[in-house]
């Protein structure tokens, strides 16, 4: 019978990936929660509405990138391809903004984008995503951006570049985009990629970041929101960079950064990394203040960042897999219980390690010991079993002892003196 196989794009994490995506979830729980965040969890599926309405409607994830489905009720469905729209709608429905002045929120798991994979980006990908809803104040701009960057670091991420930019607000922004239609009505738009001539009518704003060649010469000289902000959006941005400054966070101005989903004002960032091929954004971010107006609840403002998994997973700094303490190696059947129930005695006393679930010669077992890595082994042949001990043997030095099974403590006590060695 021919073989299963995997969905183009949905990916099997075996070590060491899974091992750098636990490393990442670790350190990612412990910075976050000194920051206040509390964990949400969200379903993995929501009404397409919900995507449509807070990321956009025009949007590529909206237009080409959702998994969308009809249910047996044939309502339409979609798997989520970020997480802010479902902790958005979730803060609404539970009326958290009722008990708490400030929600700080972490989620982490899955998301679903239909693009085409290549390194560093799969159709499957998984965000560390943190949104903090109920402060317009810069403070809170400033201290997102630096919990990412304090994430990184203890995560052991060293290679990256923090972009920032704002993007203005509803009252300065009509006018930037009049003056940027105006500026594009004067070209020969021919060179431009399919995308931004769509992206032209619906968000121009968008051709300032698209990685297109052409597009990229086209709007060289186009004009920048800098210049349009009002004074309040100017005196937020001003702001967060001198407590970024202050805090000793560095970031490289980019004014041209213009992320790709629709809810963003003021605010925006974007970690890079030169490091990891073409997809180079490990992580973005940025202020979302109508967001939850717009999605039933109360005038709250909002900012967050997603990180993507696979890509810091690519940056992580090797480390060496910990080696197990011992392997049980049984030499005769009939010791076999008594070797499968030291490995869990010695399991429970806190050591780590392996048995065979078959006995074999002394030989093959010290090789598979060996390949493991293993401290110690723990050999029980006829003899061990006659006189109820086991032969514990140095896997390092080779030497070897022979210990009783009961009490099992001179056993456990040595083990701990030497099992640390290599
Ligand atoms: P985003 O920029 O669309 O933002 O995604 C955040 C990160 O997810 C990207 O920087 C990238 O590392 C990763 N990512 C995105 N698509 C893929 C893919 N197909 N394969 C692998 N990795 C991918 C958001 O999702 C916003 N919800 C972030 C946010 C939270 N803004 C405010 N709060």
């Amino acid at each position: 019978m021919d073989a299963f196989s995997g969905i183009k794009g949905f990916m099997d994490l075996f070590p060491p990936d899974s091992t750098a995506f636990t490393r990442l979830e670790e350190a990612a729980r412990r910075i976050f929660a000194s920051y206040g965040y509390d964990e949400l969890r969200t379903p993995l599926v929501e009404y397409t509405d919900l995507f449509t309405r807070s990321i956009g409607a025009e949007t590529d994830v909206v237009q080409k990138e959702m998994f969308t489905f009809p249910d047996r009720r044939s309502r339409l469905m979609t798997l989520r391809p970020e997480a802010t729209a479902g902790v958005v709608r979730a803060y609404v429905e539970s009326k958290r903004y009722t008990r708490e002045a400030v929600s700080r929120l972490f989620t982490t798991g899955p998301m679903f984008r239909y693009e085409r994979p290549q390194k560093g980006r799969s159709r499957q990908f998984h965000q560390l995503n943190c949104e903090c809803l109920g402060s317009h104040e810069p403070y809170a701009d400033a201290e997102m951006i630096g919990m990412l960057v304090h994430f990184l670091g203890a995560a052991g991420i060293t290679d990256f570049d923090v972009l920032l930019n704002s993007l203005g607000c509803g009252t300065c922004r009509p006018g930037y985009k009049s003056a940027l239609a105006e500026f594009f009505r004067g070209l020969d738009l021919a060179a431009l990629c399919e995308d931004c001539r769509r992206r032209l009518h619906t968000n121009p704003l968008r051709l300032l970041d698209c990685k297109v060649p052409g597009c990229r010469a086209l709007t060289e000289n186009a004009p920048l929101l800098d210049d349009f902000a009002c004074a309040e959006c100017a005196g937020h941005f001003s702001t967060v960079r001198r407590l970024l400054d202050a805090a000793g966070v560095c970031y490289i101005l980019s004014p041209r950064l213009v992320r790709g989903l629709d809810y963003y004002v003021r605010t925006t960032f974007e970690v890079v990394s030169g490091n990891i091929g073409s997809q180079s954004a490990v992580a973005g971010g940025g202020r979302y203040d109508g967001l939850v107006a717009q999605l039933g609840g109360p005038d709250v403002p909002g900012i967050g960042f997603a990180c993507g998994m696979e890509r810091l997973a690519l940056l992580l700094p090797e480390r060496e897999a910990t080696a197990p303490d011992f392997y049980v190696a049984v030499l005769d059947e009939a010791a076999l219980d008594t070797g499968f129930l030291l490995a869990q005695q010695l399991r429970r006393a806190g050591f780590s390690g392996e048995t065979a679930y078959a006995a074999r010669s002394a030989k093959s077992h010290l090789r598979q010991a060996a390949k493991n890595h293993a401290a110690w082994a723990c050999i029980l042949g006829s003899n061990e079993l006659a006189q109820n001990s086991v032969l514990l043997k140095n896997m390092v030095s080779g030497e070897q002892r022979s210990l009783p099974l009961a009490p099992l403590a001179d056993l456990e006590r040595a083990m701990q003196k030497g099992s640390y060695e290599h």
